[in-house]
């Protein structure tokens, strides 16, 4: 028997201030103190593990449930073990933890750096299954809450709201297998917001947008374009919609996950101020039924 034990976090204030010493010694990237974490972790997505011994947490594992056009999902957003708790395997039980709590309709993903063997390693060990390409983390911090204009390429952004748009812009993302009724719905569902970029009146591409909660950060994650190759005036006029947005609801950056064949996206992204964070491959998990402990 292990001498610790997987329980869900209680959202207790000594619940809050110890996840917080565990992330200190695991990542110190945490900037909201144990009140305003508890706050966040509060939040109805959220779906955070702990790891205990004698009586003390000795790691973590937040995730948060999202929507999206890819369907419902578990993000395992953030592992951290106490230093003098790795390599006994609590990360890999956190993970399996996680992955018992999803229902039968969500996919759990994680996405980890190419530089993490550990964090590779309790993955894999943990059932999931990494993506064959990598790609980079670009990153758009904001700085100031100024709008800044957008760029003047002859067309207009706005959110996607009516059916004949969602029809126009499904057919032309067709080899993205998605239905108008599908785009409709997403305009629906919580933290999604899908752009639509229209010129001459016709619509030349799309943008998904996730809003997240995490432990480090608010943000927007760009989380599909659509068709995924589109006219390069039109993603970067979304890129730029994409931060005014961020601005506009108090968000602390934007993030896109770009695969290391998309020059072109990279290209803009790097154009509109983003920044390289690093490499990663995204690591995908089906659901355990709640009574299985082993991947
Ligand atoms: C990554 C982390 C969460 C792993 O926690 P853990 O409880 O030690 O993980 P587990 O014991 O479940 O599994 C880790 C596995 O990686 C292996 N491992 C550890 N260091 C390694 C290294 N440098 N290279 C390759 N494998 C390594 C361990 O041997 C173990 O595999 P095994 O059980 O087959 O021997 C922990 O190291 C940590 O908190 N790191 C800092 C924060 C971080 O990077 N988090 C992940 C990104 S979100």
């Amino acid at each position: 028997m292990p001498d610790w034990s997987i329980r869900p976090y209680s959202g207790t204030r000594e619940d809050a201030i110890e996840l917080l010493e565990v992330e200190k010694q695991s990542f110190g990237e945490c900037p909201y103190s144990a009140q305003e974490l508890a706050a966040r972790l509060a939040r109805p997505e959220q779906r955070v593990w702990l790891a205990e011994a004698a009586g003390r947490i000795v790691g973590f594992l937040s995730g948060l449930e999202t929507l999206g056009l890819g369907g419902p999902r578990i993000e395992a957003d953030l592992l951290g073990v106490h230093p003098h708790w790795r390599g006994r395997g609590i990360a890999t039980a956190l993970l399996l933890a996680l992955r018992r709590q999803a229902d039968g309709r969500q996919c759990v993903r994680g996405v980890v750096s190419l530089h993490n063997p550990a964090s590779a390693r309790a993955f894999a060990r943990a059932g999931f299954a990494p993506s064959e390409w990598a790609c980079d983390l670009l990153l758009y911090r904001i700085r100031g809450r100024a709008p800044r204009a957008l760029p003047a390429w002859g067309g207009a952004v706005r959110p996607l709201a009516q059916r004949v748009e969602a029809d126009q812009l499904a057919a032309i993302a067709r080899g993205e297998l998605l239905t108008p009724d599908r785009l409709l719905r997403s305009t629906q569902e919580t933290g999604v917001t899908v752009l639509i970029a229209e010129k001459e009146g016709a619509i030349r591409a799309g943008m998904e947008l996730l809003e997240v909660h995490t432990l480090l950060y608010s943000g927007l994650w760009i989380e599909s374009i659509l068709p995924s190759e589109s006219w390069r005036p039109a993603i970067r006029a979304m890129v730029t919609a994409a931060i005014e947005l961020a601005k506009e609801r108090g968000l602390d950056e934007v993030g896109c996950l770009v695969p290391k064949d998309r020059w072109s996206l990279r290209a803009t992204l790097l154009e509109e101020g983003f920044a390289p964070l690093d490499s990663y491959r995204v690591w995908l998990a089906h659901p355990l039924p709640a009574e299985r402990t082993a991947p």
